[in-house]
């Protein structure tokens, strides 16, 4: 069985889908991890992630591999666990930008159908109904108010004793929101026949529970 969970940044995806995973016991597989691997590899590499022919030709020396260690996702790019540094806040909009391209993206989903092909999987995304997995037997769209997503992120960091300023990750927000419903290849979309999920006014479990309702319905 797959399962595909599109939808914007900070919906609540990785979260619900992890939860998931455990209650049927299948795998889950952050997709957005990969984006953000490849962009690390530009950023690192002084390579603009806007500059589709660099990206391009540099594509050919980046090897993302996905492993599970204490079943947790664990991304590598180019044999070196980059799992923690993915997660810098300037890799998302890079993740973002770097994600345009096609070149990125075919390696991308070919990755992600092999490690569909024979496991049960539920994976999240942009583009995980429309075109990784088309034929997943269920789909769904998570998403919330900007305001909304951006409160939640405000509050996680803040818990961490994070000083953040709740504008600018609105805007962040905003941003990438644009850029990843406007781009040309494999915009984010509801897919056909995906359930679309808004969890502005619901909890965590409100949204596992729902979304577990469909499935097995
Ligand atoms: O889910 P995330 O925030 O970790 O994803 C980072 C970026 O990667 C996101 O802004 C767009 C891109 N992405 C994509 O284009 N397709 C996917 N299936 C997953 C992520």
């Amino acid at each position: 069985m797959n399962i595909a969970i599109d939808g914007p940044a900070g919906a609540g995806k990785s979260t619900v889908a992890k939860r998931i995973a455990s209650t049927l016991g299948i795998t889950y597989l952050d997709t957005g991890a990969m984006y953000r691997a490849v962009a690390l590899y530009m950023l690192n590499n002084d390579i603009s992630v806007l500059n589709a022919d660099a990206v391009a030709k540099n594509m050919a020396n980046v090897s993302i591999d996905i492993r599970y260690i204490d079943e947790v996702q664990h991304v590598f790019l180019n044999g070196e666990d980059v799992s923690t540094q993915i997660r810098q806040h300037h890799v998302s909009q890079a993740a973002s930008d770097v994600s345009k391209h096609s070149v990125v993206r075919e390696k991308m989903v070919q990755l992600q159908q092999s490690i569909a092909s024979n496991i049960n999987v539920i994976m999240d995304g942009r583009d995980i109904g429309s075109v990784v997995l088309p034929n997943a037997e269920h789909k769904f769209y998570l998403t919330a108010s900007a305001e909304v997503r951006a409160q939640r992120r405000y509050d996680e960091l803040v818990e961490k004793g994070q000083h953040v300023d709740y504008d600018e990750l609105l805007e962040d927000i905003k941003k990438r929101d644009y850029n990843d419903t406007h781009r040309e290849n494999s915009p984010l979309i509801v897919s056909q026949g995906a359930i679309v999920v808004d969890s502005s006014d619901m909890n965590v479990d409100e949204v596992v529970e729902f979304i577990l309702t469909k499935i097995n319905e």
